[in-house]
C-alpha cells in the first residue's frame, strides 16, 4: 500500500480523493499496489464526508510522517502551498500538483530539489486540465525540435467566447456562467487578463524549449477588449475569436505571447469550443500534433493529477521529468511577430479610402455590418509597427491580430 496526503480540499483536492476511491481497482492493477490517502490537510473540516477522519490542520503531521511517500498539492496560489511542497520535496516525498501558479513561479527551484532529492515532482493538471500534454511533451514527441507550441489554455475565457461568438451572449453574462460552472479562478480577472493562460504557456514553453520561461516575461492581453462587435465582424468573415498562448523557436530566443487572436474556421483551434481546451504543437519530424479536451472542472482535472500519482508510484525512485533546465530562455520581442490585423474604425470607408490606405495595405473592407463604421484586414505587417500607428487615431474602435499564414 502507497500512502498519499492531500494538500486542499476543495474542488480539485476532493475530486482527487474521488478518483482514488472510485477508481481504486484500476489504479492498483497499474501500480501492482493500492493508492490510499492517509491525510488531507485543510483549515476546515468536513464532517459527513468519506475524509472526515482524516482532515489534518498542521502540515509538520504530513511531512513527518515517513509513511507517507506522495504529496498531492491542490491549495492553489503560492502561498503557502511553495512552502509546503519545497519541504515535502526536501523530505524526500514525491509531489503532484494542478496548481499552475507554484510551477510557473517556483518550477525551475522546485525541479531541481526534486531532481537532487531523487523524487518526482510533477504538474500534468497544470496545464489543459485532464488533457495529456505534459507527460507527452517530457515522453513521447522525443525525437523531435519542438519549433511551436500554440494552445487554447484557459476555460473560462474559451467558454465566454463560444457563448459570444455562437450565442450573442455579452462579456459579463458569459462570465458569470462560467463561474457559476466552477471553471473560473477564485479571482476571474487571472481567467480574463490572461495571466492564467499565461502561466500555462510559459510551463509549457519551458518544457518544450528546454530552458526556464518566465510567465512575467511574456506580453500579455486578455479577453477584456473582445466586443460583441468584433464577434459580428468574425462571424460575418466566417471566422472566430481566441485567446492564444503561443510559443515559437525564434532566432535569438523563444517568442512568446498570450492574446486573442482571430482565427479561420478551418484552424485546427478554431473549432475547440466551450470549456474545452487545445494545444497545437509542432515538431520538426512529427509535424502538428492536436491534443484536447476538458481544460478545466473537478473531475477531469484530478484524473490528471492521479495520473501524476501514478507515474510517482511507478518511479519511486527516479526523476521523471526532464529538461527544463537553467538558465533562463532569451524572450524575443512580440512585437516583431508579422501578421494580419483586423481593425474597426468609425466613420465611413467612402470618406477615409485614402487616409485608410495611407496607415497600412488594405486586404479586405468590411462595410454596412454596424451603422457608422466600417472595418479593414491589413497585410500582414510587425505588430509593433501596426500598433504605433493605430495608437495616435481617435476614429479605432477595436483591433484584434489575426493568425498569420505561414
Ligand atoms: N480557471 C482555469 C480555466 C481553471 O478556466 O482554465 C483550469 O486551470
Amino acid at each position: 500500500m502507497i500512502q498519499a496526503a492531500v494538500l486542499g480540499y476543495g474542488n480539485i483536492g476532493s475530486g482527487v480523493a474521488q478518483v482514488l476511491r472510485q477508481n481504486r481497482d484500476v489504479i492498483a492493477a497499474r501500480v501492482g499496489q493500492e493508492i490510499d490517502v492517509k491525510y488531507v490537510l485543510d483549515l476546515r473540516d468536513f464532517p459527513g464526508d468519506p475524509m472526515e477522519q482524516k482532515v489534518v490542520h498542521d502540515v509538520s503531521v504530513i511531512l513527518n510522517d515517513p509513511e507517507v511517500q506522495i504529496v498531492v498539492e491542490t491549495m492553489g496560489g503560492t502561498k503557502p502551498a511553495y512552502e509546503f511542497v519545497k519541504q515535502a520535496l526536501l523530505a524526500g516525498k514525491h509531489v503532484a500538483t494542478s496548481n499552475k501558479e507554484l510551477v510557473a513561479a517556483h518550477g525551475t527551484e522546485l525541479l531541481a530539489i526534486a531532481r537532487q532529492q531523487k523524487v518526482n515532482f510533477l504538474f500534468e493538471a497544470s496545464v489543459g486540465g485532464g488533457i495529456p500534454i505534459i507527460r507527452p511533451l517530457n515522453e513521447c514527441i522525443v525525437a523531435d525540435h519542438i519549433e511551436k507550441i500554440t494552445g487554447i489554455l484557459n476555460g473560462t475565457t474559451n467558454y465566454m467566447l463560444t457563448r459570444m461568438r455562437e450565442d450573442g451572449m455579452d462579456f459579463d453574462g458569459a462570465l458569470k456562467e462560467a463561474q457559476e460552472l466552477g471553471f473560473a479562478e477564485r479571482n476571474p480577472e487571472a481567467d480574463v487578463e490572461g495571466k492564467d493562460a499565461c502561466r500555462k504557456i510559459a510551463i509549457l514553453c519551458s518544457l518544450a524549449f528546454g530552458s526556464p520561461v518566465r510567465a512575467e516575461e511574456i506580453p500579455t492581453e486578455g479577453i477584456t477588449r473582445v466586443s460583441h462587435a468584433d464577434m459580428e465582424y468574425a462571424a460575418r468573415l466566417g471566422m472566430t475569436v481566441k485567446l492564444l498562448g503561443s510559443g515559437k523557436r525564434a532566432e535569438g530566443g523563444v517568442l512568446a505571447s498570450v492574446a486573442p487572436v482571430m482565427l479561420p474556421m478551418n484552424h485546427p483551434l478554431a473549432s475547440v469550443q466551450g470549456v474545452m481546451n487545445g494545444i497545437l504543437v509542432e515538431g520538426d519530424i512529427s509535424g502538428a500534433l492536436l491534443f484536447g479536451g476538458a481544460g478545466a472542472g473537478k473531475l477531469p482535472t484530478a484524473s490528471a493529477v492521479v495520473a501524476d500519482v501514478v507515474e510517482a508510484a511507478l518511479h519511486p525512485h527516479e526523476t521523471v521529468l526532464k529538461g527544463w533546465m537553467q538558465p533562463d530562455a532569451k524572450l524575443v520581442p512580440a512585437g516583431r511577430t508579422v501578421r494580419p490585423f483586423f481593425v474597426r474604425f468609425s466613420g465611413s470607408y467612402a470618406e477615409k479610402a485614402e487616409e485608410t490606405a495611407r496607415l497600412f495595405a488594405v486586404c479586405r473592407v468590411l462595410e454596412n455590418i454596424r451603422d457608422g463604421e466600417y472595418a479593414v484586414i491589413t497585410g500582414a505587417m510587425p505588430e509593433e509597427e501596426f500598433y504605433e500607428k493605430i495608437s495616435a487615431r481617435q476614429d479605432v474602435l477595436g483591433s484584434l491580430r489575426m493568425e498569420p499564414q505561414e
